[in-house]
């Protein structure tokens, strides 16, 4: 395992094909599903300017907070409800430009203006979330979603 992140300043696409083989390598061989999903958080919030990025985890019929990085958050969210909610119950990504133009977002800091939500679907099933929050608006596309869904391809919950 690399001791230290190579941290890429070009593109966005660049810094996530930089990025992916070092996150690879990271949970590469580690069976242990927590420190997998601690550092790629860690790895995903060196290398982005992001506010906040973390898993949630269906536990018994809710979301329950997972390894994130970034201030304090809520801990259980409900189906359907605000945008890890949603993308959960549409087992789809939501991109939201401007968070607080999306019906029932759950504001866990004030600072957030804008968010991505990528469910991770194993086995015809959703069984979690990968949230990011930016303090600015309009900040995630489809490059996002593209790369953010290919990392969560390295874990198996
Ligand atoms: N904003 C999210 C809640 C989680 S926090 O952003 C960390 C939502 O509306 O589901």
């Amino acid at each position: 395992m690399a001791e230290e992140l190579t941290i890429n300043k070009g593109t966005r696409e660049e810094q996530y094909l930089d990025l992916i083989p070092q996150i690879a390598a990271l949970v590469d061989n580690e069976p242990d599903l927590i420190a997998n999903l601690a550092n790629i958080c860690a790895a995903l919030k060196q290398q982005f300017e992001w506010l906040w990025i973390g898993f949630y985890l269906v536990k018994d019929d809710e979301l329950v907070l997972g390894p994130f990085q970034g201030p304090i958050a809520c801990t259980r969210i409900k189906k359907g409800r605000g945008v890890c909610g949603k993308a959960w119950e549409e087992q789809k990504t939501l991109i939201v430009a401007d968070v607080n133009a999306f019906p029932g977002h759950i504001a866990c800091s004030s600072l957030s203006k804008s968010e991505i939500v990528v469910p991770i679907i194993q086995d015809g099933q959703v069984k979690g979330v990968l949230d990011v929050d930016h303090s600015n608006y309009e900040t995630f596309d489809k490059t996002d979603e593209l790369f953010l869904t290919e990392i969560l391809r390295l874990i198996r919950l």
